[in-house]
């Protein structure tokens, strides 16, 4: 198949798709690279043939590829099925290996405004008799480094847990000054960062953050759905969740997923080349769009830090409605954003992050989350916006909350 028969990223070329923390597109150069391993390369990378060896050969390019984007070596990179499965075998393979080596660190250390494959995990280990720590966050929706000076422990704390940009509102956090407080604590104390929405958009260096155990997910940088991985440095011990073969350095077994993977590795290699001019053109559209959504929209409030923040995210509270509503009324106008995080949604939970910022019942209740992507356009900011203002005034006349203007 040629480039130019290959489906375009977008797929209704009348819609505006503006959740791209949600889900990316996937990009063409992508798409191209992981046909072959679908049909014509399908030996199971264990064997030990030509089919095996092809494979085997794609995913070691796809691991080198991976590594490079986090300023990891390949050999500490293990393939998972996604951000919530590297999540999970990060956090309970860490907890029991820590544990396994000194019965006394049951201690652990995370967020309030993790994402759920964080927060679930860590409550299972809870039940499980850990004792655990929830940093707060700040209005910003920021964790302040000094909470968890008052809290870690170098004899008992096991893992801290932190993300590296949260996937409601955008906020970067302080994980480098999380790591050094850890450093200076105990060189026992591992430091896992849930970076799914942070790779690919912003610079992520594993060295100079100080990270132990890093997970990405490759639907979040236009490459396929499930598919991720999770760094783990060297010399790190953690128990593996999947037994079996032992395919991924023991720690990870099951016939590798060889397109995903393929298309995870050249998804991470075109994020990278193109990190600065797309931090650069995304936030000139995301700063547009705040603009004139706070310009246009009187009842919009901006919500999360300014400055340590996503280029790519925007997060708004609109007083007078409800934010479902808002997201399935835009869907109709064929513009797809979102309330916060996807998963959350589909449980109908209020937010837990904006509940940890301070929000009342209402803001939480109001809120929409728009999430540009490298295929955004000013023109459909333009349009995404005079639909919202048509919306919001559709919605108000059957709404029961009074706006605050
Ligand atoms: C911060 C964060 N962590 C983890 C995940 C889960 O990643 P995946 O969809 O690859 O399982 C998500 C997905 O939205 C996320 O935003």
């Amino acid at each position: 198949m040629s480039a130019d028969t290959a489906p375009n990223t977008t797929t209704q070329t009348d819609s505006i798709y503006l959740d791209n923390a949600a889900s990316t597109p996937l990009l063409n150069e992508v798409f191209l690279e992981m046909m072959p391993y679908l049909r014509t390369h399908y030996g199971n990378p264990s064997s030990l043939h030509k089919h095996g060896f092809d494979a085997r050969r794609a995913i070691s390019v796809a691991r080198r590829r991976v590594a490079s984007i986090i300023g990891a070596s390949d050999k500490e990179i293990v393939f998972t099925s996604g951000g919530t499965e590297s999540n999970n075998l990060a956090i309970k393979g860490a907890a029991l290996e820590c544990r396994a080596e000194d019965s006394r660190r049951t201690h652990l250390i995370t967020s309030k405004i993790e994402h759920e494959s964080v927060l679930e995990p860590i409550r299972e280990l809870e039940k499980e008799g850990f004792e655990v720590t929830y940093l707060p966050v700040s209005n910003d929706g920021i964790i302040n480094p000094d909470e968890m000076k008052e809290n870690i422990s170098g004899t008992k704390t096991a893992f801290v847990s932190v993300m590296l940009v949260n996937n409601e509102v955008g906020t970067i956090q302080p994980v480098k000054e999380i790591a050094k407080i850890i450093q200076s604590t105990s060189k026992e104390i591992l430091l896992h960062c849930d970076a799914t929405q942070g790779v690919g958009k912003i610079p992520v260096n594993v060295q100079t953050l100080g990270i132990d155990l890093l997970t990405i997910s490759s639907h979040k940088i236009n490459g396929p759905k499930g598919t991720g991985a999770l760094y783990v440095r060297r010399g790190v011990r953690i128990n593996p969740l999947l037994l079996g073969g032992g395919q991924e350095a023991l720690l990870r077994s099951g016939t590798e997923n060889v397109y995903g993977i393929v298309g995870f590795g050249k998804a991470c290699e075109i994020a990278l080349s193109n990190i600065t001019s797309n931090e650069r053109e995304i936030s000139i559209i995301r700063n547009y769009l705040v603009k004139k959504v706070l310009n246009d929209i009187p009842s919009a409030r901006f919500n999360g830090s300014v400055i340590h923040r996503i280029p790519n995210n925007a997060h708004f509270t609109i007083s007078g409605v409800n934010g479902e509503d808002l997201v399935m009324k835009l869907d109709e106008y064929g513009i797809a954003a979102s309330t916060g995080s996807a998963c959350s949604s589909r449980k109908q939970k209020s937010s837990h992050v904006l509940r940890a910022m301070g929000f009342s019942y209402d803001e939480v209740t109001g809120s929409l989350r728009i999430s540009i992507g490298s295929q955004n356009t000013i023109q459909e900011v333009d349009r995404f916006v005079m639909i919202l203002s048509q919306v919001i005034k559709e919605l108000r006349k059957f709404s029961p909350i009074t706006p605050r203007l």
